[in-house]
């Protein structure tokens, strides 16, 4: 790590340890921890995860003057909003503040949520700077990646507080992107580490498109891919809140699934199969997959499932098929 690295890294330490305070400490931060602590987490996870409060009164600009850090390394920092004086104010205010760290544990950014119901963005992140780029970073990943080696596999998640729920749930090979979908320099650091992921994102309909997404993405990445599907409209930090920290535990090890298991469900959303169209439709779509199929024996089973399910010739099946491979050899 060449200086000035180090210099944006030390600031960020220094930073997470006054929000830290703030929020363990302080009356400013009584409000904040009273709302992590109502969403379920325990002191030991906050402790963990060094979560914190940025103030309404902005703080920082005035600590680090104090430190007599110079002018130059706050404005490289992204913790700071310039205006037009060149003046510099903290960038996160009334927030409680999640610190992001690099793979060797480094804090080089945040992201700050909002507590009190209002309209700003729920989730305000760190802007790209020398030691943040957010293409690379994953989040919890220096905390997980001994973890995904002696599991052999990684979880992805939607969001922070997903990732933190799972750790408190003793599933402690949880990473997330920041909220963004992955990135090649993401899936090769995950592929560095294992070549199985599973996907666990919210299970509402976004959630759904960005795990049929996902898996897309993820298409010749040479990862081992599986799905875990939340139950209906509850993401997985809910799931915990709603039945503790042993019933996430089993349900993100039952449910499992294989992408194609997953893709089969997800073609029959927003889609009436009693309806003829959206049957022919949907028909036409289960081959494409059952079409990318490279074992005869997989097709057979998905093949005969539809000849049972819809009660239509398999020969009629294996035609339409044959057509599909004919254009995608
Ligand atoms: N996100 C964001 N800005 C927003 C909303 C979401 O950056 N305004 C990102 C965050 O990284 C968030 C992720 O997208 O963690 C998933 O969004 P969502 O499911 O809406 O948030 P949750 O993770 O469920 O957040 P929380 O439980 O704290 O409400
Ligand atoms: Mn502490
Ligand atoms: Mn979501
Ligand atoms: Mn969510
Ligand atoms: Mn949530």
């Amino acid at each position: 790590v060449n200086s000035p690295n180090r210099n944006l890294i030390s600031l960020h330490e220094d930073a997470k340890k006054l929000y830290h305070h703030i929020l363990i400490n302080t009356e400013m931060g009584e409000q904040a921890l009273e709302y992590l602590k109502n969403r379920g987490l325990s002191d030991d996870t906050i402790e963990h995860y060094q979560l914190g409060f940025a103030p309404q009164q902005k703080i920082l600009e005035e600590f680090f003057k104090q430190k007599k850090i110079s002018y130059d390394l706050l404005r490289k920092s992204g913790l700071f909003i310039e205006d037009a004086d060149g003046n510099l104010k903290d960038r996160f205010f009334d927030r409680i503040m999640f610190p992001i760290t690099d793979t060797n544990g480094s804090v080089v950014a945040f992201s700050g949520r909002v507590f009190d119901q209002n309209n700003q963005a729920k989730y305000l992140n760190s802007p790209e700077t020398e030691i943040f780029n957010k293409r690379k970073v994953l989040f919890n990943f220096s905390n997980a990646k001994d973890e995904i080696r002696k599991q052999h596999s990684v979880i992805l998640f939607e969001g922070f507080m997903d990732v933190i729920s799972a750790f408190q749930s003793n599933v402690k090979n949880g990473i997330a992107s920041m909220g963004t979908s992955l990135t090649k320099e993401q899936i090769y650091q995950i592929k560095r580490h294992t070549k199985n992921l599973y996907i666990c994102y919210d299970g509402d309909i976004p959630g759904q498109n960005a795990i049929d997404r996902a898996l897309k993405l993820l298409q010749g990445s040479q990862l081992d891919l599986g799905v875990i599907k939340m139950p209906k409209g509850i993401d997985p930090d809910e799931y915990r809140k709603q039945y503790g920290e042993d019933k996430f535990f089993n349900y993100v090890d039952s449910a499992k699934e294989s992408p194609v298991s997953f893709e089969m469900q997800y073609l029959k959303l927003n889609r009436n199969l009693d309806n003829e169209k959206d049957l022919t439709s949907y028909i036409s779509d289960v081959l494409k997959v059952v079409a990318k199929m490279s074992k005869p024996i997989e097709r057979e089973i998905y093949l005969n499932q539809l000849t049972e399910q819809f009660n239509i010739d398999k020969n009629i099946l294996i035609k339409q098929l044959d057509e599909i491979d004919a254009f995608e050899p």
